[in-house]
């Protein structure tokens, strides 16, 4: 199996078992990168900003991290894949607290001043199911939405009413999904930690 991780760089996504493609404009890939991302079976996008520094991104710039390049990398790997049987599978990692509409909007995000950014990401999530419902069969994709991911030598934080989950369990249950084959659209916290045990036969 072919598994790309879209930000490997970063706090979900690093491994130094991976193979690294380092490019520089995810608005529109090279052919140099389109050779690489060929024929990828499944993708994992982590392409993002650490919470914790999030309020020092502009909101256009987060919109184009946390979106648009999401949107650009499932169109780009789906052009790619030319086998389709069975199809690509791409994992968006989300978050917790991601409302996919303003009813949605739980209290800690709006009282934490990141009621557009929550949406944004809502929209995000959207658009990347929707794209995969538009291309039945090629792709379909998948939301993850972990709370707090804790990990070894990690300040552990507590926020209120934030589940959290150990980075290696949610790292588990992602990959367990991607082989085995996703059991439902969106995963919560409460999932990965289930299918991590299922798959560990706790
Ligand atoms: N950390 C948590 O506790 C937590 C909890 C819940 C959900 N999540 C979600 O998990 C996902 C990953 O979070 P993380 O903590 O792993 O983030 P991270 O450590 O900041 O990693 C983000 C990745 O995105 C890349 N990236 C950022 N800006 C970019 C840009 N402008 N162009 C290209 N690449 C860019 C980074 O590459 P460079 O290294 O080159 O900058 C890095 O590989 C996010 O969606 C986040 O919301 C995280």
């Amino acid at each position: 199996m072919k598994l790309i991780v879209g930000g490997s760089t970063g706090f979900v996504g690093d491994s130094t078992k991976l193979k690294s493609i380092i490019y520089d404009n995810f608005e529109s890939y090279s052919n140099s990168v389109k050779r690489e991302l060929e024929d990828t079976d499944a993708c994992i996008w982590t392409i993002a900003v650490t919470p914790s520094k999030l309020k020092t991104v502009p909101f256009e710039d987060a919109c184009e991290i946390f979106r648009d390049y999401a949107a650009i990398g499932i169109r780009a790997l789906t052009d790619l894949y030319h086998d389709q049987d069975p199809p690509l599978h791409f994992i968006y990692i989300s978050g917790h607290f991601v409302p996919r509409s303003p009813a949605e909007v739980p209290k800690e995000l709006a009282n934490s001043g990141l009621m557009n950014f929550g949406l944004m990401r809502g929209e995000a999530e959207s658009r990347i199911l929707a794209y995969a419902e538009h291309y039945k069969g090629s792709v379909q994709s998948y939301v993850a939405e972990p709370g707090l991911i804790e990990a070894p030598g990690r300040e552990r934080q507590i926020i209120p009413e934030l589940p959290n989950i150990d980075l290696r369990e949610f790292v588990a249950a992602l990959l367990d999904q991607v082989v085995n084959g996703l059991e439902k659209d969106t995963l919560l916290n409460n999932d990965m930690i289930r299918i991590k045990q299922r798959a560990s036969g706790e």
